[in-house]
């Protein structure tokens, strides 16, 4: 069969190279793709925008695409499933109305408060000087949240009342037109994706990100600089009680709202000292850089898992099945990430990094001139280039290798952090 992936990060190249992996995979085509999905054997990149529905539609129907897997919430927030679907083309990944649970933090809130969910007590503002009447009452630190997309830029954690009183006034001023106030939470925060055909659901491997820029979780956040699977924080049992306390309420409640919601459920959990959890936020999508640690372990075939999902049959799935060990992957971004930084940088090393046995991922590069000669090199073309990842018996082992990968790997401003997966090998939890 032929799979059409949307989207041209990590995530996406890590989707199309486990696809591939398949027998029943005969070719993946990647609307638009990165220079590491285009290097993959029987892997095509399409020069059509994520937003063409149109195009992406008819090329669907003209080369008999068996399944189309949405990568990026933006798609899915603008409705391609729902156009797609009106066309009876199988898509996996939610309608615009279920991508509301990412795209809207005050929509997610209220199907949390109507599900039941544990999460953290907030309150919805749509007039900038109410919000800030409200934190004048509160204590810091506080969180303010941009109610709408942002590319992770949305939440500011603020350390002081002004800091929050600043945040709400960006907000209203960058054009958003609502914001969600919420406590501060601490503990330790865990991702937990999950399969969905809207009526069952599957955890994957829990998956631990490392937002912060800096080692040691310094500095400004960013869209992740790395990743381990499976997160040990997240215990067999604690994975039960997210399934029972978190992902089947919402689904439950998503259901009784109307909404069929076929996809991937993703949500960002904070783990408290005391092992309570509450949920941060819901993704309509597989997380990113989560999914280059989670899909190197899956044994199912991944078409197997998505095609149950749109054919609404994930019951009658086996268990799905997960290679033992841990994998790690460590993000090297462009130096100046998450500020301003630079594109177009020569990026050497790949080949000797596999050779080392790391998958490197791609997440912000352009392919060669010609992509699969072995002689010519990618360029950067984003704030996290490359996602260079590592299985090993368990986490000491897939860090190292990792790491021994990331060593081959140079282009100009080369940033990376150097304690991916640190927590996991401290931690007295065994895999
Ligand atoms: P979100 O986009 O909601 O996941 O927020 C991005 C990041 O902000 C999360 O990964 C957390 O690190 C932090 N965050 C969000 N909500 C809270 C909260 N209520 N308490 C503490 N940190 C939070
Ligand atoms: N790694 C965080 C996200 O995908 O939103």
């Amino acid at each position: 069969m032929k799979i059409l992936v949307v989207g041209n990060g990590g995530r996406e190249h890590a989707l199309a190279w486990k696809l591939l992996q398949s027998k029943q995979v005969d070719e993946v085509f990647c609307v638009p793709g990165n220079g590491g999905t285009v290097s993959l054997e029987r892997c095509h990149n399409l020069p059509i925008r994520l937003d063409d529905f149109a195009a992406i539609g008819r090329f669907a129907q003209e080369n008999d695409i068996s399944l189309v897997v949405v990568g990026p919430e933006v798609p899915l927030s603008l409705g391609i499933a729902d156009y797609l679907l009106a066309q009876n083309i199988a898509v996996f990944g939610p309608t615009k109305a279920g991508a509301e649970i990412e795209a809207s933090k005050a929509w997610a809130k209220d199907l949390m408060a109507e599900a039941g969910i544990p999460t953290a007590k907030s309150a919805v503002f749509t007039e900038k000087e109410e919000a800030r009447a409200y934190i004048k009452t509160q204590v810091a630190p506080i969180v303010v949240k941009a109610d709408g997309l942002a590319a992770g830029k949305g939440v500011t954690v603020a350390q002081t009342i002004d800091e929050a009183l600043s945040a709400v006034a960006d907000i209203f001023q960058d054009g958003f037109g609502k914001v969600v106030i919420e406590e501060c939470l601490i503990g330790e925060e865990v991702s937990v994706l999950a399969l969905t055909d809207g009526l069952t659901i599957r955890p994957l491997l829990p998956a631990q990100d490392h937002k912060r820029i800096g080692d040691g979780d310094t500095g400004p956040n960013t869209g992740g600089m790395g990743t381990y699977a499976p997160a040990p924080l997240c215990t067999p049992t604690l994975l039960e009680q997210v399934e029972r306390e978190v992902l089947q309420p919402a689904i439950a409640t998503l259901q009784k709202r109307g909404i069929h919601y076929v996809g991937v459920l993703y949500a960002g959990l904070m783990i408290a000292p005391t092992g309570e959890l509450k949920v941060l936020e819901f993704n309509c999508r597989f997380g990113d850089p989560e999914t280059q640690v989670i899909l190197p372990l899956l044994e199912t075939p991944l078409e197997e898992l998505l095609l149950a999902c749109t054919q609404k049959r994930l019951a009658e799935m086996p268990p799905i099945r997960w290679k033992t060990g841990a994998c790690v992957c460590v993000v090297m971004a462009s130096g100046g990430y998450p500020g301003d930084y630079q594109k177009g940088k020569e990026i050497t090393g790949i080949e000797p990094a596999q050779a080392k046995g790391a998958i490197v991922f791609h997440a912000g590069t352009l392919a060669p001139d010609n992509p699969k000669s072995a002689s010519q090199n990618p360029k950067s073309d984003g704030g996290r280039v490359l996602g260079v990842t590592a299985i090993g018996e368990n986490f000491e082992d897939a860090q190292a290798k990792a790491y021994a990968a990331v060593d081959c790997i140079q282009f100009e401003g080369a940033y990376y952090r150097r304690d991916i997966a640190q927590k996991a090998i401290n931690s007295t939890i065994e895999v």
